[in-house]
Formats: C-alpha cells, sequence, structure tokens
C-alpha cells in the first residue's frame, strides 16, 4: 500500500463497528461473564463521550479529535482477553491490560487503513494510559492524547464505581471490586497521601475501603480544566465520600480533595 490519506468519519466509524464485532466474539454463556464484558463496553461508551467533551473544550482540530476518539474507542480493548483468560480486571495477577490491548489491535491490523504516523499514535497512547507516571519527553502530540484518554477513562471509572458501590452484590459485576474483602479498615497511610495530594500505589491495597481512597485520589491526576469540570458536574467527590466509613480522619481528607478540586476550578 502506498501513502494512506488522514483518518476521516468514516475511517473512525469503520474503527466503530470493527471494534463491536470484535467484542461481540466474547460471548459467554455465563451471566457473571456477560456482566463484565458489558461493563468494559459501556465504559468504552463513555469515555468515547468524555474524550469528545475534553477535545470540544480544548478546541481541537477535526483530525486530532477524531485520533483522540480511536484512541478512547480502543484503550481498554485488552480488558476482553485480559477476561476470557484470566476472569479478572486486575492486572497484577494477569496481564498489562493495555500492553495487550496494544498487541491486539497490531495483531488484527485494526488500524491499517491509517497512515502509519497516527497507528502509532494510537497505540502509544492505548499502551500508556493505563502507567503510574507518565515518561518524560514524549513527543507533544503523544503527549496531549495521553493526558486526554487518562482524565477521560478516569472521569467513567468513577461512574463505575459508584454504580458498583450501589449495586446489591447479586447484580454487580464481580471483576470490577477486584476482589478486595468489603470492610470498613483502611490503611492511614493512605489518608496522608490524600492531604499530601498524592497518588495512592495500588500495591498498598487490602480493602475495598481503601480502593474507594485510591480512587478519590486520582483527583491528583487530572491535567484538563474540562476535566475538573466534569468532576464537580457529576459531584463524584460527594457521591464517593456517601460510600465511605462515616470517621472524622477520612471526612479531613475527603475536605482535603474537596480543596484541591475548588482550586482547580478557580484557576482553570
Ligand atoms: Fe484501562
Amino acid at each position: 500500500m502506498g501513502h494512506k490519506t488522514p483518518m476521516e468519519r468514516d475511517d473512525l466509524n469503520t474503527l466503530k463497528a470493527w471494534f463491536s464485532v470484535y467484542c461481540d466474539s466474547f460471548s459467554s454463556s455465563l451471566e457473571e461473564d456477560r456482566k463484565n464484558y458489558d461493563v468494559k463496553r459501556k465504559h468504552t461508551d463513555n469515555v468515547c463521550s468524555n474524550m469528545l467533551l475534553i477535545a470540544q473544550d480544548l478546541e481541537l482540530d477535526d483530525q486530532r479529535t477524531m485520533i483522540a476518539e480511536a484512541v478512547a474507542l480502543f484503550h481498554d480493548i485488552g480488558r476482553f482477553p485480559q477476561y476470557q483468560q484470566y476472569k479478572t480486571f486486575q492486572d497484577s495477577i494477569s496481564v498489562n491490560h493495555a500492553a495487550l490491548g496494544a498487541k491486539v489491535l497490531i495483531e488484527n491490523s485494526a488500524l491499517c487503513s491509517l497512515p502509519q504516523e497516527e497507528q502509532d499514535l494510537i497505540v502509544r497512547a492505548v499502551t500508556l494510559h493505563n502507567v503510574l507516571t507518565i515518561p518524560g519527553e514524549l513527543d507533544p502530540d503523544l503527549l496531549q492524547l495521553v493526558k486526554m484518554i487518562r482524565d477521560a477513562d478516569k472521569l467513567d471509572i468513577w461512574r463505575v464505581f459508584l454504580e458498583y458501590y450501589a449495586q446489591p452484590k447479586s447484580d454487580q459485576a464481580t471483576a470490577v471490586g477486584l476482589g478486595l474483602p468489603d470492610i470498613p479498615e483502611y490503611a492511614p497511610e493512605i489518608l496522608t497521601r490524600l492531604h499530601q495530594r498524592k497518588l495512592v500505589l495500588l500495591s498498598s491495597l487490602k480493602t475495598l475501603t481503601d480502593f474507594k481512597l485510591l480512587q478519590l485520589a486520582w483527583i491528583f491526576d487530572l491535567n484538563f480544566p474540562a476535566s475538573f469540570r466534569i468532576v464537580a458536574l457529576r459531584q463524584y467527590i460527594d457521591r464517593f465520600a456517601l460510600t465511605l466509613p462515616k470517621t472524622d480522619d477520612i471526612a479531613d481528607a475527603v475536605d482535603a480533595v474537596r480543596e484541591y478540586l475548588n482550586e482547580k476550578l478557580k484557576n482553570g
């Protein structure tokens, strides 16, 4: 194939159709499996919407916006084979789902209609969407895409978990809670991290309460003014607070998170 032209709407629609067929190939006779796959499909749809909101707020041109949408569409594609093989969404006991996603895209030549440069951007942004810290010295176009997908993703993961916590156990998609015990105990050092405005390491998790606090700390990793506005609009902090044990220590830590959001809203 010779020179390929930059992505157009039709190309993006073809990618969406391909993704849908790919997801359909992960059917299962088990209701539990179907729920876990459905969680990821709905998550993908919402991340695509969040991505568009961020792209529009940044006033990106159509070209950049479509590339961003493709990154959102494919960011969690690795979740499907990950769950099929390991029945978990926990990377630490299975496989890095972002790296697996990049492999799926390449092995299936999913992006082959696009120019090589666009393919590389999409694959690299998918690969980097879940790293703890973004590597330095990324090309500015890639860096922006990585920051966008990380925001768009977190903005919907909060929704996924709030829905999960609100559901009766029998309706929950099992892989979402990472199998952590749903008990009020938490590690005090996680609250210290919230006061320091620092992310919490996944390796420090022992209970579902730890995990909720870790998710609250994601706010410190958001990049764009639109993302902070969406957090406020969707009332994520207050809704998370309602799921947490009612202790003074936790209330103080949640206040610290609220204060950070308010600063960002003022300065954004
Ligand atoms: Fe992901």
